[in-house]
């Protein structure tokens, strides 16, 4: 059988025939081994963006701006809250955000998501996780409780490179696969959603609140 590798070379060479606007920056962050999404979920955030237009987007995990650039380019009124703990990379993050001219739509949250989450007083049409793989559940939880009806959670990296399917013989130190396996299950079982995981990027998780 063809191996998901192949098939995300090969949707990867079909989204690249069309270059946009993001192709820079993606290109420079890849080559510098920043941990961004993958272009394929990239294209899914702008696409899910588009036909839902939030009004407020949390994002968990900044690094230094493309994915909240790739969203902010497709976002008409709302807002999006984007944490990080690192200042180095918000401080990188509002340079990018001045140059894609998205600055004025992206508030940043600077500090640990496990200290700036409980004083959070609003709800989300849309939340991302793309943060430390142990704090998922936590965050999870918090999307859980803090998405509007009928929104959206996403969660990047749940395939873990594969490791949730293919466990290794040795796990690593903190055991990362095995937190991703509890929580691909966790989020699959989620009262109230209507949730699956998508084989694109590394695995994202995509949930829609019910009505
Ligand atoms: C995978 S990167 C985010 C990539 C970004 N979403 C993108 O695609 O452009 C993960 C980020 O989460 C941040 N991070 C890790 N643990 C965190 C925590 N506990 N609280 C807040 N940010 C955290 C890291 O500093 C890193 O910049």
């Amino acid at each position: 059988m063809i191996s998901f590798d192949k098939i995300s070379q090969y949707t990867d060479s079909l989204i690249n025939l069309k270059p946009d606007e993001t192709d820079e920056i993606y290109a420079y962050l890849s080559n510098k081994k920043h941990p961004v999404v993958k272009k394929d979920v990239a294209r899914f955030l702008a696409q899910t963006v588009m036909i839902r237009q939030p009004e407020k987007i949390l994002e968990i995990g900044t690094n230094v701006g493309y994915s909240s650039i790739v969203m902010a380019l497709k976002l008409k009124k709302g807002r999006i809250y984007s944490i990080d703990y690192r200042a180095d990379h918000h401080k990188k993050a509002r340079e990018n955000f001045l140059r894609y001219g998205v600055d004025d739509k992206i508030e940043l949250l600077t500090g640990y998501a496990q200290d700036i989450l409980p004083g959070l007083e609003m709800t989300f049409d849309m939340i991302f996780i793309d943060a430390d793989k142990k704090g998922y559940s936590d965050y999870l939880d918090f999307a859980a409780a803090h998405v509007n009806e009928t929104g959206i959670i996403l969660i990047d990296n749940m395939f873990w490179k594969g490791s949730v399917i293919e466990p290794p013989d040795t796990p690593d130190e903190r055991n990362i696969s095995g937190s991703l396996t509890d929580l691909n299950i966790k989020f699959s079982k989620l009262k109230g959603f209507n949730a699956q995981i998508l084989s694109i990027g590394d695995g994202l998780g995509f949930a829609v609140k019910e009505k």
